[in-house]
């Protein structure tokens, strides 16, 4: 399969209405698209990604109107989770529709919505007039794609179209809100923070594995975001600057040690702009670790350390 390349939203869109597959920018990261009433083209996301069958999908919307083609119920905990994040970088989780295929939500009773405040998304949704069920558009496991280019590395030849667009702006997926619940519980973080969730709901709390709940969000155990090199935790710099070459490191220090590649940041959110293109980078010049240094968990600082402890867990 040829894949086309266009900077043309309606040109996009004209895949994804014969039922193809289609990359687009989000102002999280790069997704994978399909008619989310479509079987045969939601099943082409998981053969392209090759994505496990057991992990759902983010069903993404343009108009507030949409959200009852795909939820059964909008609860009260979601309406104002609603109106206080949509459209941005956060998704709901609600039950689903009968009308929504179970192969979108891999089986489950539930679907994530959310609706991107990206330009060219939501010109692209639009043009597309039905939601758009999209994963992030990388192979599964590999770093989440935020420039046009790493989706071209994973997909090329395994997807119909990408849909040009600027580097995303967060560079960290949507944070997942369980809204099935009596209060929201965040399945995972991301640049809506823990935090911003709280002054509406004081009660919020973040999902935990450890406790014995059935797994909720079944894509949160697998393997996730990770570069062919093996990504070590630091605490400090100076565990890293005695390591051995070839290295990397990136983190909010300044080292002055023998590094192969170096990214400082000067923020936690550059931090979380440049990880996962900087894991990319460090595939492409064969480094063989990776050293990150941790961060404070708070605001985007919880997604970047889960994101980092997934990346470093193997
Ligand atoms: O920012 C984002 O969310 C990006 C862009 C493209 O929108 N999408 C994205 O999709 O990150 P994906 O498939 O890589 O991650 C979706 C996450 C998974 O952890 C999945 O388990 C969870 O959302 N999820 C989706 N539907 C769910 C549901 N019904 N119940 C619980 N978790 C769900
Ligand atoms: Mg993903």
């Amino acid at each position: 399969m040829e894949t086309f390349l266009t900077e043309s939203v309606e040109e996009a869109a004209k895949f994804i209405k014969l039922g193809g597959v289609v990359a687009f920018p989000t102002e999280t990261v790069y997704g994978l698209g399909a008619n989310v009433f479509n079987e045969k083209a939601v099943a082409k996301i998981f053969k392209a990604k090759r994505r496990p069958a057991d992990n759902p999908l983010i069903a993404h919307i343009s108009d507030f109107n949409q959200i009852k083609l795909l939820a059964k119920k909008v609860t009260p905990i979601a309406e104002k989770i609603i109106q206080e994040f949509f459209p941005g970088p956060l998704t709901v989780v609600l039950p689903k529709a009968e009308k929504v295929p179970l192969i979108a939500t891999a089986g489950l009773d539930t679907i994530g919505i959310r609706m991107p405040r990206h330009e060219i998304a939501k010109r692209f949704l639009q043009c597309c007039e039905t939601p758009v069920v999209a994963p992030s558009a990388n192979l599964s496991g590999r770093p989440s794609p935020t420039d046009w280019r790493a989706v071209y590395e994973d997909l090329s030849g395994r997807i119909d179209c990408i849909l040009i667009g600027e580097v995303t702006e967060i560079g960290l997926e949507s944070t997942v809100v369980d809204c099935t619940t009596e209060t929201p519980v965040v399945l995972r973080p991301g640049a809506i923070s823990l935090e911003d969730i709280r002054k509406i709901f004081p009660a919020a709390c973040l999902f935990s594995p450890k406790s014995n709940e059935p797994v909720r969000s079944p894509g949160l155990k697998h393997k996730h975001y990770s570069p062919k090199a093996k990504v070590v935790l630091i605490k400090s710099l100076e565990e890293a600057e005695s390591a051995e070459n070839p290295k990397a490191f990136i983190g909010l220090s300044k080292p002055t040690g023998d590094f192969d590649l170096i990214k400082s940041c000067e923020s936690v959110e550059e931090y979380a702009h440049e990880v996962f293109s900087f894991f990319r980078e460090c595939d492409r010049r064969k480094i063989g670790k990776i050293y990150c240094e941790e961060v404070e968990e708070k605001g985007i600082g919880l997604a970047l350390m889960d994101r980092l402890r997934r990346a470093s867990a193997r």
